[in-house]
């Protein structure tokens, strides 16, 4: 696909997708949405991609939230329903993809950027970062997941506060409450995503889509059916020639090559 919206680049075995409409502070149109989504299904079917670091054109925004204007346009509730519906699915199958997200929140990380961050698996933000739900402030409610996903990252109190209020919170505060996983200096924001991501990508890729898949899954469901979601993908690992090579390397005191086989 040819993007206008994002830019999707590679190095080695990672790729990066920048949102890139800085003049609105890369808010997510429905062309940047159909974007996105195509950008999920060509890294998620290249096996050479590895790990994916999520991050905003400028200096100023991640993404500063779904396209106003479009919203300003919603015809009635139906048409609502569907476009949050629709947005859902995409966060969604990024979620589920056997490849690990990170975002890089260079910005503000404001509603759909907020929820875009937090169906990613990782968050690390510069200490120049602000990130909130500010749809109340229209009129609106969050779209994306963000009343589901906020609490269960943050809980209800925190994510009531949020969404309720329609603050918007520094990068500390935000990892004060466990909105985001890391804050680093804003000069440091892509080296320290690149450096997390080629670790990541340097593991075995079905040892690291079967962890993601666990953690997600078990934080869904209760403890002894997520349990046994996680003793089944224990046994899928050891039926891996990854477990073998990975085990072997330790032993012979070597680095290990996986081949995701
Ligand atoms: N949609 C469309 N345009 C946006 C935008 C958005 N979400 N956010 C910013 N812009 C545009 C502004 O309209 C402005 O355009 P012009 O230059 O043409 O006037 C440009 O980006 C720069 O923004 P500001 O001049 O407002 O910059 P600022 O530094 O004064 O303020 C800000 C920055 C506090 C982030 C402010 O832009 C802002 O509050 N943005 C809206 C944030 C928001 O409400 N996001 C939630 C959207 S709803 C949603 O996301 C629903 C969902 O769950 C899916």
């Amino acid at each position: 696909m040819n993007y206008q919206n994002i830019a999707v680049t590679r190095e080695e075995n990672l790729a990066f997708v920048t949102f890139n409409r800085p003049k609105v502070l890369n808010a997510l149109s429905y062309d940047t949405m159909v974007e996105l989504s195509a950008a999920i299904d060509e890294l998620g079917s290249d096996p050479n991609v590895r790990c994916i670091v999520l991050t905003g054109a400028g200096e100023k925004a991640f993404v500063a939230g779904a396209d106003i204007n479009e919203l300003r346009a919603i015809p009635d509730a139906a048409r609502g329903a569907e476009f949050a519906a629709w947005g859902q699915a995409i966060l969604f199958k990024m979620e589920n993809l056997s490849k690990p997200f990170i975002a890089a929140i260079n910005g503000y990380a404001l509603g759909g950027g907020c929820e875009l961050a937090m169906a990613c698996d990782i968050r690390i933000a510069a200490d120049t970062a602000r990130l909130g739900q500010p749809e109340i402030n229209l009129g609106l409610i969050p779209g994306y997941g963000g009343t589901q996903r906020l609490p269960r990252l943050v809980g209800k109190g925190r994510a009531k506060w949020l969404i309720l209020s329609g603050d918007m919170i520094s990068a500390q505060e935000a990892l004060r409450i466990g909105l985001v996983d890391m804050v680093v200096p804003a000069a440091e924001l892509m080296n320290k995503a690149r450096e997390l991501a080629r670790k990541i990508a340097s593991k075995g890729p079905l040892a690291v889509a079967y962890a993601k898949s666990c953690v997600n899954v078990g934080a869904e469901v209760d403890l002894v059916t997520a349990c046994a979601y996680e003793a089944s993908h224990f046994g899928l690992a050891c039926g891996t020639e990854d477990r073998i090579e990975g085990t072997t390397a330790f032993l012979e005191k070597r680095p290990a090559r996986f081949q995701g086989k």
